[in-house]
């Protein structure tokens, strides 16, 4: 039994008072509470404290995620942050391997790879994000593309509870585009996941982990995926900038 979670990636928006407001303002909206939806807020890194503490004061019912991590304990890498770092500021999850992360950043599978060990090192879910481009998805090779990202995301990971690593599919021909991938597209790569998960962790680990959508996810789509049997719940990222629509989503989760 898989509990779903709407994540939302604030991506680089939100200045810290920003960010306290948006973060109050979904504390209010969700104040009765979200059923067995696993709610995670990503704001920038300069807004997790201000965030964390708007959750511990309104126990809200929902997580702080941070959007990147550097796999080092500490040191001379000016810029970057690390996983006691995110610790210390309430962190409990953090997104890794973004397409923007990669794509921008020039972030590889090793490194997040990486990423994925030293954050459950600190007890911190990675939410990895994994998604093919639209050349790969024109020439009809996304599957196996994918597997490949999932099968080196995840290589020498231990998962002894699935709930504590969580997968995010995001076609980047979907990110902020308004080109949503419909629902049967998102179970055919999120179905290949979970099976390449079975074949590298065993089947009941890979029944327990989260598998998300992301890619233009919105209040009036988020169900559809949902419907699906491999579709856990959604990585939200425009649609996470509005309590309202980010709340309506958790609902349609509820
Ligand atoms: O991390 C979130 C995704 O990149 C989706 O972004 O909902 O704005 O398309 P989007």
């Amino acid at each position: 039994m898989r509990n779903r979670m709407i994540a939302g990636n604030w991506k680089m928006n939100k200045t810290y008072v920003e960010g306290v407001e948006l973060a109050q303002g979904l504390a209010d909206q969700l104040a009765d509470g979200t059923g067995d939806v696993d709610v995670v807020v990503c704001p920038p890194t300069v807004d997790l404290k201000g965030v964390s503490e708007v959750i511990e004061q309104s126990e809200a019912p929902f997580a702080l995620g941070a959007q990147n991590v550097y796999f080092e304990e500490s040191g001379a890498f000016t810029g970057e942050t690390a996983p006691n770092m995110l610790e210390a500021v309430g962190a409990t999850y953090c997104i890794i391997g973004h397409s923007e992360r990669r794509g921008y950043f020039g972030e590889t599978d090793e490194d997040i790879n990486k990423k994925a060990k030293v954050l459950m090192a600190h007890g911190i879910v990675p939410i990895s994000c994994c998604g093919e481009p639209l050349e790969v998805r024109e020439a009809g090779t996304h599957v196996d593309f994918v597997v490949n990202q999932i099968k080196a995301d995840t290589e020498g990971l231990e998962i002894s509870d699935p709930s504590k690593y969580v997968v995010a599919y995001e076609p980047i021909w979907a990110i902020g585009t308004g080109k949503t991938a419909t629902a049967d597209d998102a179970q055919e790569v999120c179905g290949a996941i979970r099976k390449t998960l079975s074949e590298v962790f065993g089947q009941q680990t890979a029944d327990g982990i989260r598998v998300l959508y992301g890619g233009s996810a919105k209040p009036e789509n988020v169900a559809g995926f949902l419907e699906k049997e491999d579709v856990d719940g959604a990585l939200v990222g425009g649609a996470s900038l509005k309590a309202d629509s980010f709340s309506a989503m958790v609902k349609a989760a509820m």
